[in-house]
């Protein structure tokens, strides 16, 4: 298993299925975990906003006996110039782990090359791995299964979409990405998934056709139309993606079991209708809670004590 978790192109199927199963024995059973991280402190680093993926890992070191200190983008010296290796190099001479939200994928990159602790991936602008994982893990518990199902994801070819690439190839899922003209997913991303998922008995589709993304889907996902960092174009995106919501025409072309997810936070009215969101196809919170047990067996693997 790697010793960072920045990817999940980074993982074998084996790897990811060890972290959902240790997920689900954490959710099971939280107390037999609550000395697994004593005395060990996870610093929180970030450039964006975030509500779940803060309050997650804060909550989640708590209940595993360490501490989390939050580092929001005023609390240190990057915005002064101060580089993220440097930041890292001694952020870890101090602390047991690191959790990053930057906008550069790079920076974390480069955060990880110098960190002699381990790093965790809390969203860029290229993907969002911890949140796809708690996905595999909603999906799982509702539909018994990953493997051959079909998973439609519709909206931004953006960091959800790679996140949903990866992990759904590797888990032998057949992803389909419905995007509007222009907003395409990684074509590197793409190509590695389409690798995966021959090698795990799926399937990639990239379409500009939402209907043909969505048609027969057991999962239908979707997420902001202008992440963060993008709010200059809100107004263009808003236009461009006029037919890519998800409301209860479009998921008719899915099967009538199909759940509907999003990443959260949600716009009620622009990416998918009210109807939807609230409706009972929808697992939204599930996939919020279960950010707190995978991310718990996160930290478990790779800064944990060893039993
Ligand atoms: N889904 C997610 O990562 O939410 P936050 O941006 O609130 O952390
Ligand atoms: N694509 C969104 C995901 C938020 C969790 C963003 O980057 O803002």
């Amino acid at each position: 298993m790697p010793r960072h978790f920045i990817a999940l192109s980074d993982h074998t199927a084996e790897d990811l299925r060890r972290y959902l199963d240790l997920a689900k024995l954490i959710k099971l059973n939280p107390r037999a975990f609550s000395k697994a991280c004593e005395g060990l402190t996870l610093a929180m680093i970030f450039q964006k906003p975030s509500l779940r993926t803060r309050v997650s890992f804060h909550v989640g070191m708590s209940q595993l006996g360490g501490q989390a200190i939050n580092l929001g983008p005023k609390d240190i010296q990057l915005h002064r110039g101060e580089s993220v290796s440097d930041t890292a190099a001694v952020l870890c001479r101090y602390v047991d782990g690191v959790m990053a939200r930057l906008f550069a994928h790079q920076d974390l990159l480069d955060l990880a090359a110098v960190s002699r602790v381990p790093v965790i991936n809390g969203l860029t602008d290229f993907n969002h791995p911890v949140q796809v994982l708690a996905d595999l893990q909603t999906i799982e518990e509702k539909l018994c299964r990953l493997a051959g199902l079909k998973l439609a994801y519709i909206g931004d070819g953006n960091n959800m979409a790679h996140s949903l690439l990866s992990g759904g190839s590797i888990m032998g899922m057949h992803v389909a990405v419905g995007h509007p003209e222009g907003y395409a997913p990684d074509a590197n991303v793409v190509a590695m998934a389409r690798e995966q998922a021959a090698h795990a008995g799926g399937s990639v589709l990239i379409t500009s056709d939402p209907a043909e993304a969505i048609a027969d889907a057991d999962v239908v996902y979707t997420d902001t139309w202008t992440s963060m960092g993008q709010e200059a174009e809100a107004a263009e995106r808003l236009a461009r993606f006029q037919g890519f919501q998800i409301n209860e025409a479009l998921l008719g072309y899915a099967r009538p079991r199909a759940i509907f997810m999003h990443c959260l936070p949600g716009h009620r009215g622009e990416e998918v209708s009210a109807e939807v969101m609230d409706g009972p196809r929808s697992v939204i919170f599930d996939q919020a809670e279960n950010r707190l047990h995978v991310q718990k067996a996160i930290l478990v693997h790779l800064m944990g004590h060893k039993r």
